[in-house]
């Protein structure tokens, strides 16, 4: 199962929910059977590490997202990935706009995708201050408990 998470930087929301996903998934003993990686639908960010402000809340539970590096979505993700998880419904729009007439991949929102509601976005923190960072790490850390629970469940016979 590969799941790869979308935001439009690619230094805020997805490096945070890629961190709070291997996490979870690593605790639930599912760190092997599940990838997970992020990407943003812009390209300010390609190479850079995750914004310090995102660094600091990971690091606050215990998760170092400090080695990940922006990157672009690319017309592959839409054939390696299973599940293309977005931020927010911009991003949605965008990268449902951008997907090859043979994209395997099923194109949601995380938050919606995590059982939180239709239409459950996570805001850009970007402009924001340090509570905008602490709300988008509980919503990612929710969706990532979500998905730990979610993949056990179908781990188990029966
Ligand atoms: P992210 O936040 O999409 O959560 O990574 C942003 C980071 C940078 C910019 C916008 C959003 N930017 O415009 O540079």
């Amino acid at each position: 199962m590969r799941l790869l998470v979308v935001c439009l930087g690619n230094i805020c929301r997805s490096p945070m929910a890629e961190g709070a996903l291997r996490f979870r998934l690593q605790q639930a003993g599912l760190g092997d059977r599940v990838q997970v990686d992020s990407a943003g639908t812009g390209d300010w960010h390609v190479d850079e590490p995750p914004d310090r402000r995102a660094i600091a809340t990971a690091a606050s539970h215990g998760v170092d997202i400090s080695t990940l590096r922006g990157r672009q979505l690319h017309v592959d993700d839409f054939q390696r990935f299973d599940w293309l998880l977005c931020a927010d419904r911009t991003n949605l729009r965008e990268v449902r706009a951008r997907a090859p007439r043979d994209a395997r991949a099923e194109i949601v929102l995380l938050r919606e995708w995590a059982g939180e509601g239709t239409g459950a976005e996570i805001a850009d923190p970007y402009t924001g201050g340090q509570s905008h960072f602490d709300t988008v790490w509980a919503q990612v850390d929710a969706a990532a408990r979500h998905a730990a629970a979610r993949f056990s469940r179908q781990r188990r016979p029966g």
